[in-house]
C-alpha cells in the first residue's frame, strides 16, 4: 500500500530529529523479547555503542592476554571477510587456502620435523585446539592400549596445578582423571620430578605450559621430557609431551630461538597457541599442530568437500568465521618474523621495566619478573596487613586500569597477587602513565590509618 504524504512527512521529520531526541533513544533498551517494530540504525547503533562503553577501554585491560590492538589494514580485513564461513572449504577455497598456509608457517615456526606434512587446523582459541590436542592424545593412548589387549577404562593425563581450567574441562568432559602436580613457594610450575611422580601406564598424555597463566613462566618442557624418555628407556611407560603454548608460542621462537620447548623435542607430540594472544590477531583464533599425521588419529577426522576434492577438518565447532584466520595470514605476511621480533621484544622489555619499577615501590614483591612472558606477578610484603592486593587492584580501577589480583592455586592458596600482562600497543609512555597511578594509589593505600572492609567475592582464585 502507497504511503501517504502525512507520512512521508513524518519520516522526513524523524530522520533530521536530533538522535538522542528521536523516540526509541529516550526509551529504555530492549531486553527480554524482541521489539514488535525496528528503528532506525543509526539509534541502534549508537545506543548500543554507548552501552558498551561501560565496558571500559580494552586497552587498559592488563588482565587479558588477547590483542587489543590491530593495524588498521588488519581491521579492514577483518571487517571484509566475517561474512565467510571456514568451514565452507568449498564456497571459500582462497580461505582454505589461507588457513592451510598459516598451519606450514606455525609448523615451521615450531620447528616440525621437515620433510612430513605436519597436520594442523585453526581453533576458536586455545580451548578449542586444547580439547583436540587432548583427545588425539586420549584416542592414541586408546589405540596403543588396545592394540596390546590392556584396559581402557582409566587414562589419566599429568600436567601442574597452575595449567588453565580448560584443561580441568577437557578432562572433565572427556572422562580422563585430572592428575595436578602441586606447585610451592618458589616454583609456580610443573618441573619433571612432580611429573615423574603421578605418570604410569594409563596416563595419555605429560601437559607442560610455555607461559603459564599465573605468572608468565615457561614449564621446563626439554627437563620433563629427558625425564620422560629415561623412564621409556628403563621400561616404563612411553607417555608423549603436549604443549599449552597458549602465549609462549608465539614469544619463545621471536625471543628465545635457543630454547628447546618445541618439535625439536621428540617426545612433543602436539602444540597448540592461541592467535589471538600474541599471535596478534583480535579475538577468536587459536591453532593446533601435530608433530606428524600418525599423531592425530584418522578415525578423529572428519572429510568435507573442498573444491571437488577431499579436504579433511578436525573441530569441535562447525560454522565460525573466516575474519581471523585471514588476519592472522596479513599480520604473519605484514610483519614478517623481524616484526614479531621486535614487538614481542618491546613488550618483554616493557615488562621487566615495569616489574622493576614495581619492586622498587617498597610495598610490593615479585614473583616473576616478565622475562619469560611478558606477564608478571606480584604480591604485597607480608609485612602489610591494612590493604590488600584486592584494594590495590580496586584503587586501579578509578583510573581505569584493570589489574587483576587473585590467589594462586592450591598448595599456595594463601598467597595472592596481581598480574599484568604486557601487550603490543603498552607503549612506555601509557607504560609511565600506569607507574604513575599505581604509586599514587599505592600512596593512598599507604597512608590509610585503618584497615579497609574486607570484600568477600575477594577470596576467589582466578580463573581467567
Ligand atoms: C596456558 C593457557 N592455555 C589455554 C588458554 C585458553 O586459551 P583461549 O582463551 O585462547 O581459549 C589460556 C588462556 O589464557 C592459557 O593461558
Amino acid at each position: 500500500m502507497a504511503l501517504h504524504s502525512s507520512e512521508y512527512e513524518e519520516i522526513e521529520r524523524l530522520a533530521i530529529s536530533p538522535l538522542y531526541a528521536r523516540p526509541r533513544a529516550v526509551q529504555g533498551m530492549p531486553a527480554t523479547a524482541i521489539p514488535e517494530d525496528g528503528m532506525d540504525p543509526l539509534v541502534a547503533y549508537n545506543l548500543i555503542h554507548d552501552e558498551l562503553m561501560l565496558d571500559g577501554n580494552s586497552r587498559q585491560n592488563l588482565a587479558t592476554f588477547v590483542t587489543t590492538y590491530m593495524d588498521h589494514e588488519a581491521k579492514l580485513l577483518f571487517a571484509e571477510t566475517s561474512d565467510k564461513n571456514m568451514i565452507d572449504k568449498d564456497e571459500y577455497p582462497q580461505t582454505a587456502e589461507i588457513e592451510a598456509r598459516c598451519v606450514r608457517m606455525i609448523a615451521r615456526l615450531w620447528n616440525a620435523p621437515e620433510g612430513q606434512s605436519a597436520p594442523g587446523t585453526s581453533t576458536t582459541g586455545s580451548s578449542e585446539a586444547v580439547m583436540l590436542g587432548g583427545l588425539a592424545l586420549k584416542w592414541r593412548w586408546r589405540q596403543r592400549r588396545q592394540a596390546a589387549g590392556l584396559p581402557t577404562d582409566r587414562p589419566n593425563l599429568v600436567m601442574g596445578i597452575n595449567v588453565q581450567v580448560v584443561w580441568e574441562k577437557f578432562c572433565r568432559y572427556w572422562d580422563v582423571e585430572p592428575r595436578y602436580a602441586p606447585i610451592e613457594e618458589g616454583r609456580l610450575q610443573l618441573n619433571a620430578e612432580e611429573a615423574l611422580k603421578l605418570v604410569d601406564e594409563n596416563t595419555i598424555g605429560v601437559v607442560a605450559i610455555l607461559g603459564s597463566t599465573f605468572d608468565g613462566s615457561f614449564e621446563p618442557v626439554q627437563e620433563i621430557a629427558e625425564a620422560l624418555d629415561a623412564l621409556a628407556a628403563s621400561g616404563g611407560p612411553d607417555i608423549p609431551i603436549h604443549v599449552d603454548a597458549a602465549s609462549g608460542g608465539f614469544i619463545a621462537p621471536f625471543l628465545d630461538p635457543d630454547l628447546t620447548w618445541d618439535f625439536r623435542v621428540p617426545r612433543v607430540r602436539s602444540i597448540n597457541a592461541s592467535g589471538h594472544k600474541y599471535g596478534l590477531v583480535f579475538p577468536g583464533v587459536g591453532w593446533v599442530v601435530w608433530r606428524s599425521p600418525e599423531d592425530l588419529p584418522e578415525d578423529l577426522v572428519f572429510h568435507v568437500n573442498y573444491l571437488g576434492g577431499d579436504m579433511p577438518t578436525f573441530a569441535l565447532n562447525f560454522s565460525r568465521p573466516g575474519a581471523q584466520v585471514i588476519a592472522q595470514y596479513y599480520t604473519f605476511i605484514r610483519l614478517g618474523r623481524e616484526g614479531y621480533r621486535q614487538i614481542q621484544q618491546v613488550c618483554r622489555d616493557t615488562a621487566m621495566y615495569l616489574a622493576s619499577v614495581i619492586a622498587d615501590m617498597g610495598p610490593y614483591e615479585l614473583l616473576s619478573d616478565g622475562s619469560e612472558l611478558p606477564v608478571f606477578l606480584f604480591r604485597l610484603k607480608p609485612e602489610v596487613t591494612h590493604y590488600t592486593v584486592y584494594d590495590v587492584s580496586a584503587k586501579m580501577r578509578e583510573r581505569g586500569w584493570q589489574v587483576p589480583a587473585y590467589s594462586l592455586p592450591d598448595n599456595l592458596t594463601d598467597v595472592s597477587g596481581l598480574r599484568v600482562v604486557v601487550r603490543n600497543g603498552l607503549s612506555r609512555d601509557m607504560a609511565e602513565l600506569f607507574l604513575a597511578d599505581l604509586a599514587r594509589a599505592t600512596q593512598f593505600l599507604e597512608s590509610l590509618s585503618t584497615t579497609l572492609p574486607h570484600d568477600p567475592s575477594h577470596t576467589e582464585s582466578f580463573r581467567h
